[in-house]
């Protein structure tokens, strides 16, 4: 375990610049847990490069990614987006939650996810979703620590290698103060 201070660790917008590295740090995600995301390693490899600058976010209104930097090197990142139809543009959800594993356990993925919040509140978002593998204690903890309640269970949510995993599906409601 590092004991690196926190203050000496950036969160931050993405920027296009980060593509590279970002295209690496979510790849390792990818490979490494693959029952912790939607996505599959084994497509996402294949992806062009125009894929990854669409998950770069750096389209504010609709979606951003966050990524923790320490010393240049991108440690870990998440990211929010908004749904756009008229009837739920209200809500968005935290994607791609990953923090590299010599810096887990410093609260980092908290920090990336306070600042989506912060997105979302800066954007008007109502409510914030997310859906996390029912056996992932450590995401779930984080999930907690920063206000999302658990409304559900989809069961077989994902199919890897012939297993099924259930999600948990957990929500923030963000309270605005009423508009005069
Ligand atoms: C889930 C994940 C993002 C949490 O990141 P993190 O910055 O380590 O989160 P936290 O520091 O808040 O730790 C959360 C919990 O993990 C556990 N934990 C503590 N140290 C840890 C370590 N070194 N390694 C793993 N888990 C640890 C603790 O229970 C901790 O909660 P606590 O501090 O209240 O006791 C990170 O473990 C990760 O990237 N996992 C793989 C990908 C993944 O599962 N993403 C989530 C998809 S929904």
């Amino acid at each position: 375990m590092t004991s690196t201070p926190l203050e000496e660790i950036i969160i931050r917008h993405t920027t296009p610049e980060d593509l590279p590295a970002f295209r690496e740090l979510r790849l390792k995600a990818l490979k490494d847990h693959p029952t912790a995301y939607g996505s599959d390693y084994e497509e996402a490899l294949l992806k062009p490069l125009s894929y990854w600058e669409g998950r770069l976010a750096i389209i504010e209104k609709e979606q951003a990614m966050f990524l923790a930097e320490h010393n240049g090197q991108l440690i870990g990142m998440t990211g929010i987006f908004r749904n756009m139809t008229k009837k739920n543009h209200h809500s968005a959800s935290i994607i791609s939650v990953y923090v590299r594993p010599e810096w887990r356990g410093k609260h980092i993925a908290e920090a990336l996810i306070r600042t989506c919040l912060d997105w979302a509140i800066k954007h008007e978002v109502v409510i914030v979703k997310l859906a996390v593998v029912t056996s992932n204690a450590s995401a779930i903890r984080s999930y907690e620590r920063c206000g999302f309640k658990l409304y559900g269970t989809d069961p077989k949510a994902l199919y890897i290698d012939g297993v099924y995993y259930d999600e948990h599906l957990m929500a923030l409601e963000i309270l605005h103060p009423k508009k005069e």
